[in-house]
């Protein structure tokens, strides 16, 4: 028997305090023992790479990671998104691959815009929620403030499960409203332990708070909440390590095991004996020594055992998992099996490409990978003629990863590139340099927005194509791509032909 598996991501607006709860988390899954561990390895690891002195630079973290640790039988893979909001894209597809998440909001501050856009995604695909309010060692905002924002901002019940005793400098601890048991802060003021405390007297505005919530709140519906319908919150604080233990029971009793995953020609439920998965996303040069690639595949049915042959969909090519990857608290470790909720890393050099699914008897095919419109786009001006070879194969790489996305006009020789943030620009621009040498520039292109066309009738595609050939380009895959100058074009465009379909979004 294995143990359970919780797959989850952390969602929050920068600087609401993922790191260091996923630090807190990792301790208090044994994973790792010292706090700041996880930042301090981060750093180590950045320093190794030229192109992530962007990150460094900047404070933010552009590299996701998995990480797995175990606590009362429990396995919990957490996989980190980058927090900050140009890397949506990648942020996104990661939540394809989890069975629920945490969203972190900061007392003081709220639902903020990346928090927002984040549950957006999870609500796409009815990913359930639990909310961890962080930072109630500080002045927050009213508790019920907080709730009513909450439920009114993203249209969700919302039943507290806990219930803050003051903030800031009249905090004194959390109430678990179930049973009323009190946990006080103890400890120094680096770091709380929380301490089971019954015989609490209340102050009169906390009874009354407490009594207005039981009646104000729906009380916790386990269903609901795996509907995405509601989602339970939780109050605690990250650096003081108060709370964190709380979330991780929470999820162990309530989040979801791995779920069915929608699939052609029929979901596939965690149970089935054939050995299934995704790639959700490809990391080029983790190790600048060699110049591998991660594919991070996750597990969706059979047990996954070292050596397997999986046929991905892209080349049709089986292929031999000899190495594969395990995550465990950001050291690289040999799986040698793996079950359904488990990521792996899955080394190659190019084979696979995020979207792929990976089958031990091919003829499945999972969906709703989606591959968003960037909303920023660049032609690639190179610098020194001879390196066209280069360029194509950096552009045709980073395409793949899911870092940019690139796009070949049918006129011209001007490649244009297309991010869904300035800061990737930069990024590629410093990859180029680095790792392929390759020097370019960019510079602003002629079109603004970038839409998939398709078209029932190849008859109807071909004719809007042969008259708009000054605005089309194939993407890295060869699909038809209408480079527009601006959104009201689009609509423009889109009204005078109408049999032709204009996707932001194409799902791989
Ligand atoms: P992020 O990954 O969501 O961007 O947030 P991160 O954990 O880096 O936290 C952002 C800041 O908030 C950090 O302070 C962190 O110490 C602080 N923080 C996180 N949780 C809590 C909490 O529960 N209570 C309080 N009071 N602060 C918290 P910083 O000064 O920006 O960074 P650092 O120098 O302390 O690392």
């Amino acid at each position: 028997m294995t143990s359970p598996r919780r797959t989850f991501a952390i969602i929050s607006h920068p600087d609401a305090g993922k790191t260091t709860l996923t630090e807190k988390l990792l301790v208090a899954g044994g994973a790792i023992h010292l706090a700041g561990e996880v930042k301090a390895r981060g750093q180590n690891r950045r320093a190794r790479s030229d192109w992530m002195k962007i990150e460094q630079q900047r404070g933010i973290s552009v590299t996701s990671s998995v990480m797995t640790f175990e606590r009362d039988g429990i396995t919990f893979n957490l996989l980190d998104t980058p927090g900050h909001e140009d890397f949506s894209e990648d942020t996104y597809r990661t939540l394809t691959a989890v069975d629920s998440a945490v969203m972190v909001i900061d007392a003081a501050k709220g639902i903020e815009p990346q928090t927002r856009k984040l549950f957006e995604v999870c609500r796409l695909r009815s990913v359930p929620i639990i909310t961890f309010v962080n930072k109630v060692d500080r002045e927050g905002r009213p508790v019920f403030e907080l709730l009513d924002e909450i439920a009114d901002m993203l249209a969700l019940d919302v039943c507290p499960m806990s219930w803050p005793i003051g903030m800031g400098g009249e905090f004194e601890g959390v109430m678990e409203l179930a049973t009323g048991k009190v946990s006080r802060p103890e400890g120094d003021s680096r770091t709380f332990q929380g301490k089971i405390d019954t015989g609490v007297t209340l102050s009169d505005k906390i009874t009354e708070e407490i009594e207005l919530a039981g009646i104000g709140y729906p009380t916790f519906d386990a269903e609901a909440y795996r509907n995405g319908d509601l989602t339970p919150v939780y109050f605690g604080s990250a650096l003081k390590d108060f709370g964190v233990t709380d979330l991780i029971d929470a999820l162990a009793d309530y989040a979801p095991p791995p779920r069915p995953q929608p699939a052609e020609p029929a979901p596939v439920s965690p149970d089935e004996p054939d050995v299934t998965g995704f790639i959700f996303k490809v990391q080029a040069n983790m190790d600048p020594n060699h110049r591998d690639r991660i594919a991070f595949m996750r597990l969706c049915s059979g047990t996954f055992k070292r050596g397997m042959k999986l046929t991905p969909s892209g080349s049709g090519k089986p292929i031999a998992v000899h190495s594969p990857i395990l995550f465990f608290a950001q050291n690289r470790e040999i799986a040698d099996e793996a079950f359904p909720g488990d990521i792996i890393g899955i080394p190659n050099h190019g084979t696979l490409r995020v979207g792929d699914t990976l089958a031990e008897k091919p003829g499945v095919r999972f969906t709703g990978l989606p591959n968003f419109a960037p909303e920023i786009l660049r032609r690639v001006i190179l610098k020194d003629p001879t390196k066209t070879k280069q360029l194509r194969k950096a552009l045709d790489d980073m395409a793949e990863e899911g870092v940019t996305q690139v796009f070949y006009p049918e006129i011209g020789s001007n490649w244009i590139i297309g991010v869904v943030g300035q800061l990737q620009l930069e990024v590629l621009l410093s990859r180029l340099d680095a790792e392929y040498k390759v020097a370019a520039g960019l510079e602003h292109a002629p079109f603004d927005t970038a839409r998939w066309v398709s078209a029932d009738e190849a008859a109807d595609l071909k004719a809007f194509t042969d008259i708009n050939r000054a605005a089309m380009a194939k993407d890295r895959d060869g699909n038809p791509v209408f480079l527009a100058k601006t959104a009201w074009e689009v609509g423009y465009v889109a009204d005078r032909y109408p049999k032709v379909k204009f996707a932001a979004t194409r799902e791989r």
